[in-house]
């Protein structure tokens, strides 16, 4: 186990880590019915492929938009023509819920005197709206959007941001993800990074693994 007793920042992603995506939709579980589950990770995976592809073509646009274009996918898919629901889906992005533990983690963060951070692939207002809708905003020190570099996460120049923002070394920042393709971005990036799999899921077949692998937020205040 690597040891982390100087680790000084915790970088956490956003969506996946420290808020639940599938949240979203259980609000809409009358009018969802029995899809509510597949069409949310349609509209995850969509959300996070159209990132990638733009990233790729070098078209960057904003977070905020591919939620929008990839919940278009995910509506179309499942023939749901409702532009009501549709609106009230994306504005309930903007009220996603934190995990529970959450709170609590950030909180024991800050008492350790250890530095909290997001990186995250949204844009600058939709952070802005989730830490402050799930007020845990006064727990945050800074939140860093990789819209400024217009291309996102797992590209290298997005987890430099974190060392461009902050006087650290590698060795005392902490990279926390719950996404395995963030892991892996972030590991092939040089930083220590903890996976959090709440869900058991398999481990990604690429050369880049995490350091520690947890079960939930709140373990990794033991380690620190
Ligand atoms: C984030 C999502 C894409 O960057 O995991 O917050």
């Amino acid at each position: 186990m690597k040891n982390l007793k100087d680790i000084k920042l915790c970088v956490f992603d956003a969506y996946g880590t420290l808020f639940d995506v599938n949240s979203v939709t259980k609000h809409y579980c009358n009018e969802l019915g029995d899809i509510s589950e597949p069409f949310s990770k349609l509209w995850r995976s969509k959300q996070l492929e159209y990132s990638w592809l733009r990233s790729l073509m070098n078209r960057y646009d904003d977070f905020w938009h591919i939620t929008e274009e990839s919940l278009d996918y995910a509506l179309d898919y499942f023939n749901i023509k409702n532009e009501f629901l549709k609106i009230n889906l994306l504005k309930s992005y903007e009220h996603i819920n934190c995990y529970g533990e959450v709170p609590t983690t950030l909180f024991k963060l800050k008492e350790m005197v250890i530095s909290t951070a997001i990186l995250s692939n949204a844009s600058p207002n939709m952070l802005h709206m989730a830490i402050k809708n799930s007020k845990i905003d006064f727990l945050i020190d800074s939140c860093i959007s990789v819209d400024s570099l217009n291309i996102y996460k797992p590209h290298p120049t997005a987890y430099n941001l974190i060392l461009e923002k902050y006087d650290l070394n590698k060795n005392e920042i902490l990279f926390i993800s719950s996404n395995s393709w963030d892991v892996a971005g972030a590991k092939s990036f040089g930083f220590n990074v903890a996976w959090i799999n709440r869900f058991n899921n398999k481990k990604e077949v690429l050369p880049f693994e995490s350091d520690i692998e947890l079960k939930s937020l709140l373990d990794l205040v033991l380690l620190l």
